[in-house]
Protein backbone atom coordinates (compact mmCIF):
# COMPACT_ATOMS: atom_id res chain seq x y z
CA UNK A 1 0.00 0.00 0.00
CA UNK A 2 1.54 3.18 -1.16
CA UNK A 3 2.17 6.10 1.53
CA UNK A 4 -0.38 8.66 0.96
CA UNK A 5 -0.65 12.81 1.27
CA UNK A 6 -3.36 15.05 1.71
CA UNK A 7 -2.17 17.93 -0.42
CA UNK A 8 -4.17 20.84 0.64
CA UNK A 9 -3.52 23.81 -1.95
CA UNK A 10 -4.19 27.30 -0.83
CA UNK A 11 -4.76 30.17 -3.25
CA UNK A 12 -1.49 32.19 -3.69
CA UNK A 13 1.06 33.10 -6.95
CA UNK A 14 2.92 29.71 -5.62
CA UNK A 15 -0.10 27.43 -6.26
CA UNK A 16 1.43 26.26 -9.77
CA UNK A 17 4.29 24.89 -7.97
CA UNK A 18 1.83 22.71 -6.65
CA UNK A 19 2.04 20.71 -9.68
CA UNK A 20 5.37 19.97 -9.77
CA UNK A 21 5.57 18.65 -6.28
CA UNK A 22 2.82 15.98 -6.62
CA UNK A 23 5.00 15.07 -9.76
CA UNK A 24 7.95 14.47 -7.38
CA UNK A 25 5.53 12.96 -4.41
CA UNK A 26 4.49 10.65 -7.37
CA UNK A 27 7.37 9.48 -8.30
CA UNK A 28 8.88 8.81 -5.05
CA UNK A 29 6.04 6.03 -4.93
CA UNK A 30 3.63 8.26 -2.61
CA UNK A 31 -0.01 8.39 -3.64
CA UNK A 32 -1.71 12.09 -3.61
CA UNK A 33 -4.69 13.28 -3.11
CA UNK A 34 -5.43 17.29 -3.76
CA UNK A 35 -8.23 19.46 -2.02
CA UNK A 36 -8.59 22.90 -3.54
CA UNK A 37 -9.21 26.25 -1.91
CA UNK A 38 -11.70 28.39 -4.02
CA UNK A 39 -9.24 30.83 -3.99
CA UNK A 40 -6.17 28.58 -5.42
CA UNK A 41 -8.29 27.52 -8.23
CA UNK A 42 -7.69 31.16 -9.63
CA UNK A 43 -4.19 29.62 -10.12
CA UNK A 44 -4.14 26.14 -10.88
CA UNK A 45 -6.89 24.18 -12.29
CA UNK A 46 -8.69 21.00 -11.05
CA UNK A 47 -8.10 19.33 -14.46
CA UNK A 48 -4.61 19.53 -14.44
CA UNK A 49 -4.00 18.27 -10.78
CA UNK A 50 -6.35 15.54 -11.33
CA UNK A 51 -4.30 14.10 -14.49
CA UNK A 52 -1.08 14.48 -12.25
CA UNK A 53 -2.80 12.46 -9.08
CA UNK A 54 -4.63 10.45 -11.04
CA UNK A 55 -7.59 10.98 -8.53
CA UNK A 56 -10.40 13.28 -8.21
CA UNK A 57 -9.97 16.30 -6.79
CA UNK A 58 -12.05 17.68 -3.76
CA UNK A 59 -13.13 21.58 -3.51
CA UNK A 60 -15.89 23.15 -1.97
CA UNK A 61 -18.53 22.21 -4.58
CA UNK A 62 -17.81 18.34 -3.76
CA UNK A 63 -19.68 18.50 -0.59
CA UNK A 64 -23.18 18.30 -2.21
CA UNK A 65 -22.48 15.59 -4.48
CA UNK A 66 -19.83 13.23 -2.48
CA UNK A 67 -20.50 13.42 0.60
CA UNK A 68 -22.72 10.24 0.16
CA UNK A 69 -19.75 8.07 -0.94
CA UNK A 70 -16.80 9.85 1.26
CA UNK A 71 -17.50 12.36 3.92
CA UNK A 72 -14.45 15.37 5.30
CA UNK A 73 -13.73 13.07 8.22
CA UNK A 74 -13.04 10.44 6.39
CA UNK A 75 -11.42 12.04 3.12
CA UNK A 76 -8.97 14.37 6.32
CA UNK A 77 -8.22 10.63 7.65
CA UNK A 78 -7.40 8.23 4.48
CA UNK A 79 -3.80 10.30 4.33
CA UNK A 80 -0.72 9.17 6.43
CA UNK A 81 0.39 13.17 6.16
CA UNK A 82 -1.72 16.02 5.57
CA UNK A 83 0.36 18.76 3.50
CA UNK A 84 -0.52 22.41 3.03
CA UNK A 85 1.37 23.86 0.32
CA UNK A 86 1.22 26.41 -0.32
CA UNK A 87 -0.10 27.39 2.62
CA UNK A 88 -1.28 31.61 2.47
CA UNK A 89 -1.24 33.32 5.68
CA UNK A 90 -5.14 33.77 5.54
CA UNK A 91 -5.31 29.42 5.95
CA UNK A 92 -2.67 29.23 8.84
CA UNK A 93 -4.31 32.12 10.32
CA UNK A 94 -7.56 30.02 10.50
CA UNK A 95 -5.87 27.22 11.20
CA UNK A 96 -4.12 28.57 14.40
CA UNK A 97 -7.64 29.93 15.54
CA UNK A 98 -10.05 26.18 14.36
CA UNK A 99 -11.47 28.26 11.99
CA UNK A 100 -13.49 25.75 9.96
CA UNK A 101 -15.59 27.78 6.88
CA UNK A 102 -14.58 25.74 3.79
CA UNK A 103 -13.81 22.27 3.00
CA UNK A 104 -9.60 22.67 3.18
CA UNK A 105 -10.04 24.12 6.86
CA UNK A 106 -13.00 21.93 7.82
CA UNK A 107 -10.34 18.80 6.53
CA UNK A 108 -7.66 20.51 8.47
CA UNK A 109 -9.78 20.84 11.64
CA UNK A 110 -10.91 17.02 11.71
CA UNK A 111 -7.69 15.40 10.94
CA UNK A 112 -6.23 13.10 13.72
CA UNK A 113 -3.02 13.18 10.97
CA UNK A 114 0.41 15.06 11.32
CA UNK A 115 0.27 18.24 8.89
CA UNK A 116 2.89 19.99 7.25
CA UNK A 117 2.17 23.86 6.12
CA UNK A 118 4.58 24.83 3.85
CA UNK A 119 3.99 29.15 3.58
CA UNK A 120 4.28 31.13 0.60
CA UNK A 121 3.57 34.68 1.03
CA UNK A 122 4.54 38.45 0.37
CA UNK A 123 7.69 39.32 2.94
CA UNK A 124 5.47 42.11 4.61
CA UNK A 125 2.77 39.47 5.61
CA UNK A 126 5.45 36.89 6.80
CA UNK A 127 7.25 38.90 9.23
CA UNK A 128 3.78 40.44 10.67
CA UNK A 129 3.38 40.16 13.99
CA UNK A 130 0.17 38.10 13.63
CA UNK A 131 1.49 35.90 11.33
CA UNK A 132 4.39 35.26 13.61
CA UNK A 133 1.85 34.44 16.01
CA UNK A 134 0.31 32.55 14.32
CA UNK A 135 2.91 30.49 13.36
CA UNK A 136 3.94 29.74 16.98
CA UNK A 137 0.93 28.66 17.89
CA UNK A 138 0.47 26.20 14.89
CA UNK A 139 3.95 24.82 16.40
CA UNK A 140 2.58 24.20 20.17
CA UNK A 141 -0.29 22.65 18.52
CA UNK A 142 2.58 20.14 16.83
CA UNK A 143 1.91 21.35 13.37
CA UNK A 144 5.26 20.94 11.40
CA UNK A 145 5.69 24.45 9.28
CA UNK A 146 8.61 25.12 6.93
CA UNK A 147 10.57 27.97 6.56
CA UNK A 148 10.18 29.52 3.02
CA UNK A 149 12.86 31.08 1.42
CA UNK A 150 14.47 33.95 0.70
CA UNK A 151 14.18 35.68 -2.71
CA UNK A 152 12.76 37.52 -5.16
CA UNK A 153 9.06 37.90 -5.06
CA UNK A 154 6.20 37.38 -7.45
CA UNK A 155 5.18 41.20 -6.42
CA UNK A 156 8.60 42.26 -7.26
CA UNK A 157 9.91 42.89 -3.78
CA UNK A 158 12.89 41.45 -2.01
CA UNK A 159 12.64 39.04 1.17
CA UNK A 160 11.56 35.99 3.16
CA UNK A 161 8.33 34.10 1.92
CA UNK A 162 9.33 32.39 -1.30
CA UNK A 163 8.10 28.57 -1.23
CA UNK A 164 10.43 26.30 -0.91
CA UNK A 165 11.80 24.48 -4.13
CA UNK A 166 9.17 21.45 -4.36
CA UNK A 167 12.44 19.06 -4.43
CA UNK A 168 12.45 20.82 -0.75
CA UNK A 169 8.83 19.69 0.65
CA UNK A 170 9.48 16.54 -1.46
CA UNK A 171 12.36 15.27 0.84
CA UNK A 172 10.31 16.83 4.15
CA UNK A 173 7.04 14.94 2.98
CA UNK A 174 9.26 12.07 2.65
CA UNK A 175 10.97 12.57 5.98
CA UNK A 176 7.54 13.09 7.91
CA UNK A 177 6.44 10.10 5.99
CA UNK A 178 9.22 8.26 7.52
CA UNK A 179 8.86 8.51 11.11
CA UNK A 180 8.14 5.66 13.18
CA UNK A 181 5.26 6.67 15.21
CA UNK A 182 2.97 7.00 12.03
CA UNK A 183 2.90 3.13 11.75
CA UNK A 184 0.48 3.58 14.71
CA UNK A 185 -3.15 3.80 13.81
CA UNK A 186 -4.09 6.03 16.84
CA UNK A 187 -1.42 8.31 16.81
CA UNK A 188 -2.62 12.08 17.01
CA UNK A 189 -0.29 15.39 17.22
CA UNK A 190 1.15 14.51 20.16
CA UNK A 191 2.22 10.53 20.02
CA UNK A 192 3.33 11.92 16.42
CA UNK A 193 6.18 13.43 18.34
CA UNK A 194 8.35 10.09 18.61
CA UNK A 195 9.76 9.26 21.96
CA UNK A 196 11.39 12.94 22.64
CA UNK A 197 8.35 13.76 25.52
CA UNK A 198 6.23 17.17 25.24
CA UNK A 199 7.78 20.82 25.03
CA UNK A 200 4.83 22.61 24.02
CA UNK A 201 4.34 25.78 24.79
CA UNK A 202 7.71 26.26 25.67
CA UNK A 203 10.50 28.55 23.61
CA UNK A 204 14.07 26.71 23.52
CA UNK A 205 16.94 27.95 21.86
CA UNK A 206 20.02 26.26 20.24
CA UNK A 207 23.21 27.48 18.74
CA UNK A 208 24.78 25.24 16.20
CA UNK A 209 27.66 24.87 13.22
CA UNK A 210 31.01 26.58 13.77
CA UNK A 211 31.97 30.26 13.27
CA UNK A 212 33.71 32.28 11.19
CA UNK A 213 35.89 35.22 12.12
CA UNK A 214 37.31 37.29 9.05
CA UNK A 215 40.96 38.01 9.23
CA UNK A 216 40.56 39.92 6.02
CA UNK A 217 37.36 40.29 3.19
CA UNK A 218 38.33 37.19 1.85
CA UNK A 219 40.41 34.72 4.41
CA UNK A 220 38.73 33.41 7.66
CA UNK A 221 39.80 31.58 11.41
CA UNK A 222 36.90 28.66 11.27
CA UNK A 223 36.93 24.95 12.73
CA UNK A 224 35.76 22.08 11.50
CA UNK A 225 31.45 21.81 13.16
CA UNK A 226 29.21 20.74 10.67
CA UNK A 227 26.09 21.88 12.81
CA UNK A 228 24.42 18.47 12.37
CA UNK A 229 23.98 17.91 15.82
CA UNK A 230 22.57 21.25 17.00
CA UNK A 231 20.48 20.93 13.78
CA UNK A 232 19.55 17.58 14.86
CA UNK A 233 18.12 18.47 18.46
CA UNK A 234 16.90 21.47 16.89
CA UNK A 235 14.26 19.12 14.87
CA UNK A 236 13.82 16.83 17.68
CA UNK A 237 12.73 19.88 19.54
CA UNK A 238 10.32 21.27 17.21
CA UNK A 239 8.88 17.51 17.06
CA UNK A 240 8.39 17.68 20.79
CA UNK A 241 5.93 20.62 20.00
CA UNK A 242 8.17 23.20 21.19
CA UNK A 243 8.66 26.92 19.93
CA UNK A 244 12.68 26.71 18.63
CA UNK A 245 15.11 29.50 17.63
CA UNK A 246 18.28 27.87 15.48
CA UNK A 247 21.17 30.10 15.73
CA UNK A 248 23.58 28.72 13.09
CA UNK A 249 26.98 29.63 12.00
CA UNK A 250 27.53 28.92 8.35
CA UNK A 251 26.57 25.62 7.55
CA UNK A 252 24.92 23.60 4.29
CA UNK A 253 22.53 22.11 5.96
CA UNK A 254 18.63 22.60 5.47
CA UNK A 255 16.27 24.13 8.66
CA UNK A 256 14.69 21.62 10.20
CA UNK A 257 10.20 21.50 9.72
CA UNK A 258 9.24 24.22 12.51
CA UNK A 259 12.39 25.83 12.90
CA UNK A 260 13.07 29.65 13.06
CA UNK A 261 17.05 29.99 11.72
CA UNK A 262 19.01 32.57 12.26
CA UNK A 263 21.86 32.61 10.28
CA UNK A 264 25.16 34.64 11.48
CA UNK A 265 28.77 34.28 10.71
CA UNK A 266 30.97 35.51 13.77
CA UNK A 267 30.74 34.70 17.85
CA UNK A 268 29.67 38.45 18.16
CA UNK A 269 26.61 38.24 15.92
CA UNK A 270 26.05 34.84 17.37
CA UNK A 271 26.13 36.56 20.83
CA UNK A 272 23.78 39.07 20.12
CA UNK A 273 21.17 36.84 18.08
CA UNK A 274 20.88 34.71 20.88
CA UNK A 275 20.57 37.65 23.89
CA UNK A 276 17.83 39.50 21.05
CA UNK A 277 16.09 35.47 21.41
CA UNK A 278 15.59 35.64 25.00
CA UNK A 279 13.58 34.95 26.75
CA UNK A 280 13.47 30.85 26.63
CA UNK A 281 12.56 28.28 28.90
CA UNK A 282 15.87 26.22 27.79
CA UNK A 283 18.99 26.97 26.07
CA UNK A 284 20.94 24.32 24.26
CA UNK A 285 24.42 25.89 23.21
CA UNK A 286 25.78 23.69 20.74
CA UNK A 287 27.93 26.02 18.51
CA UNK A 288 31.53 25.58 18.00
CA UNK A 289 32.83 29.04 18.30
CA UNK A 290 35.87 30.32 17.61
CA UNK A 291 37.64 31.08 21.01
CA UNK A 292 39.49 33.61 19.56
CA UNK A 293 39.13 36.72 16.40
CA UNK A 294 41.56 38.95 14.51
CA UNK A 295 41.46 42.03 16.65
CA UNK A 296 41.76 44.37 13.30
CA UNK A 297 40.36 42.73 10.62
CA UNK A 298 42.02 44.12 7.59
CA UNK A 299 39.39 45.83 5.45
CA UNK A 300 41.15 45.05 2.33
CA UNK A 301 42.92 41.13 0.92
CA UNK A 302 46.27 41.57 3.32
CA UNK A 303 48.83 41.56 0.71
CA UNK A 304 52.47 39.81 0.83
CA UNK A 305 55.00 42.44 0.98
CA UNK A 306 57.88 40.74 -0.61
CA UNK A 307 59.51 39.88 2.56
CA UNK A 308 58.59 36.52 2.62
CA UNK A 309 57.62 37.43 6.40
CA UNK A 310 53.34 36.26 6.99
CA UNK A 311 51.47 39.21 8.14
CA UNK A 312 51.33 38.96 12.29
CA UNK A 313 47.96 38.07 13.09
CA UNK A 314 46.91 39.66 16.87
CA UNK A 315 43.99 37.52 18.28
CA UNK A 316 41.53 38.64 20.91
CA UNK A 317 38.80 36.45 22.91
CA UNK A 318 36.04 35.91 21.88
CA UNK A 319 32.73 36.37 24.09
CA UNK A 320 31.48 33.08 25.49
CA UNK A 321 27.89 32.70 24.64
CA UNK A 322 27.11 30.00 26.94
CA UNK A 323 28.83 32.07 29.98
CA UNK A 324 27.18 35.25 29.31
CA UNK A 325 23.63 32.76 29.22
CA UNK A 326 24.86 31.83 32.26
CA UNK A 327 25.08 34.58 34.34
CA UNK A 328 22.45 36.73 32.21
CA UNK A 329 19.38 38.35 33.72
CA UNK A 330 17.12 36.49 31.76
CA UNK A 331 19.11 32.98 32.25
CA UNK A 332 16.94 30.11 30.75
CA UNK A 333 15.41 27.56 33.53
CA UNK A 334 17.88 24.72 31.83
CA UNK A 335 20.95 25.91 30.36
CA UNK A 336 22.82 22.83 28.55
CA UNK A 337 26.27 23.40 27.17
CA UNK A 338 28.44 20.96 25.06
CA UNK A 339 31.93 20.67 25.87
CA UNK A 340 34.61 19.19 23.03
CA UNK A 341 37.43 17.78 24.54
CA UNK A 342 40.20 15.47 22.94
CA UNK A 343 41.33 13.82 26.79
CA UNK A 344 40.46 13.32 30.09
CA UNK A 345 36.46 14.52 29.03
CA UNK A 346 34.76 13.89 31.80
CA UNK A 347 36.89 16.29 34.10
CA UNK A 348 37.31 18.63 31.76
CA UNK A 349 33.33 19.13 31.42
CA UNK A 350 32.96 19.21 35.03
CA UNK A 351 35.14 22.24 35.52
CA UNK A 352 33.19 23.71 32.26
CA UNK A 353 30.02 23.18 34.19
CA UNK A 354 30.81 25.33 37.39
CA UNK A 355 32.72 27.90 34.80
CA UNK A 356 29.86 28.49 32.39
CA UNK A 357 27.28 28.33 34.81
CA UNK A 358 25.15 26.00 33.20
CA UNK A 359 23.16 22.91 34.63
CA UNK A 360 24.59 20.31 32.52
CA UNK A 361 27.17 19.69 30.04
CA UNK A 362 27.53 17.14 26.85
CA UNK A 363 30.39 16.26 26.81
CA UNK A 364 32.18 14.46 23.85
CA UNK A 365 35.31 13.32 22.62
CA UNK A 366 36.38 15.02 19.32
CA UNK A 367 39.93 13.00 19.21
CA UNK A 368 40.30 11.47 16.01
CA UNK A 369 41.50 12.13 12.59
CA UNK A 370 39.83 14.48 10.21
CA UNK A 371 36.45 12.32 8.56
CA UNK A 372 36.77 9.66 11.70
CA UNK A 373 36.24 12.14 14.38
CA UNK A 374 32.93 13.41 16.07
CA UNK A 375 33.21 16.56 13.67
CA UNK A 376 31.40 16.09 11.24
CA UNK A 377 30.57 12.39 11.41
CA UNK A 378 27.36 11.00 11.78
CA UNK A 379 27.61 9.25 15.29
CA UNK A 380 28.15 10.59 19.02
CA UNK A 381 29.18 9.28 22.11
CA UNK A 382 28.59 11.79 24.85
CA UNK A 383 28.39 12.10 28.81
CA UNK A 384 26.10 14.06 30.52
CA UNK A 385 27.66 16.32 33.05
CA UNK A 386 25.38 17.57 35.84
CA UNK A 387 25.57 18.50 39.69
CA UNK A 388 23.78 15.00 40.00
CA UNK A 389 27.05 13.35 37.84
CA UNK A 390 27.58 11.38 34.98
CA UNK A 391 25.50 9.73 32.64
CA UNK A 392 27.73 7.57 29.65
CA UNK A 393 25.27 7.50 26.67
CA UNK A 394 26.51 4.41 24.35
CA UNK A 395 27.82 5.66 20.71
CA UNK A 396 24.68 6.67 19.01
CA UNK A 397 23.53 8.51 15.57
CA UNK A 398 23.41 11.64 16.09
CA UNK A 399 19.60 12.24 15.69
CA UNK A 400 19.19 9.76 18.00
CA UNK A 401 21.41 11.71 20.52
CA UNK A 402 18.91 14.45 19.61
CA UNK A 403 16.26 12.78 20.77
CA UNK A 404 17.23 11.53 23.79
CA UNK A 405 18.56 14.96 25.07
CA UNK A 406 15.34 16.53 24.21
CA UNK A 407 13.51 14.05 25.71
CA UNK A 408 15.82 14.48 29.20
CA UNK A 409 15.06 18.31 28.62
CA UNK A 410 10.81 17.75 28.00
CA UNK A 411 11.31 15.77 31.36
CA UNK A 412 13.15 18.53 33.13
CA UNK A 413 11.31 21.28 32.20
CA UNK A 414 7.57 19.13 33.08
CA UNK A 415 5.66 20.82 35.47
CA UNK A 416 6.21 17.47 37.71
CA UNK A 417 9.95 17.54 37.59
CA UNK A 418 11.78 18.48 40.94
N1 LIG B 1 31.03 28.26 23.97
C1 LIG B 1 30.39 29.45 23.76
N2 LIG B 1 31.11 30.54 23.40
C2 LIG B 1 32.45 30.47 23.26
C3 LIG B 1 33.10 29.24 23.46
C4 LIG B 1 32.37 28.15 23.83
O1 LIG B 1 29.17 29.51 23.89
N3 LIG B 1 33.10 31.55 22.90
C5 LIG B 1 30.22 27.11 24.41
C6 LIG B 1 30.13 25.98 23.40
O2 LIG B 1 29.01 26.17 22.56
C7 LIG B 1 29.93 24.79 24.32
C8 LIG B 1 30.71 25.16 25.56
O3 LIG B 1 30.83 26.57 25.55
O4 LIG B 1 28.57 24.66 24.70
C9 LIG B 1 32.08 24.55 25.65
O5 LIG B 1 32.79 24.76 24.44
P1 LIG B 1 34.26 24.19 24.25
O6 LIG B 1 34.77 24.58 22.91
O7 LIG B 1 34.28 22.72 24.63
O8 LIG B 1 35.03 24.90 25.40
P2 LIG B 1 35.71 26.29 25.54
O9 LIG B 1 34.91 27.10 26.49
O10 LIG B 1 36.00 26.90 24.24
O11 LIG B 1 37.04 25.88 26.30
P3 LIG B 1 38.38 25.18 25.73
O12 LIG B 1 38.45 25.53 24.27
O13 LIG B 1 39.42 25.78 26.56
O14 LIG B 1 38.19 23.70 25.96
Amino acid sequence: MPQRVLLIVSGGIAAYKSLELVRLLRKRGIAVRAVLTRSAKQFVTPLSLGVLTEDQVYDDLFDLKAECEIGHIQLSRQADLVVVAPATANILAKMANGIADDLATTLLLATDKPVLAVPAMNVRMWHHKATQRNLAQLRADGVHVMEPDDGEMACGEYGKGRLPEPEAIAVEVERLLALPSRADPLAGQQDFMGDTGSLAGQHVLITAGPTHEPIDPVRYIANRSSGKQGFAIAAAAARAGARVTLVAGPVQLQTPAGVIRIDVETAREMLSAVEAALPADAAIIVAAVADWRVADAAGQKIKKDGSGQPAPLALVENPDILATLGHHAQRPKLLVGFAAETEKVADHAQAKLAKKGADWIVANDVSGAPGESVMGGEDNAVQIVSAQGIECWPRLPKHAVADKLIAKVAHALSPSAD
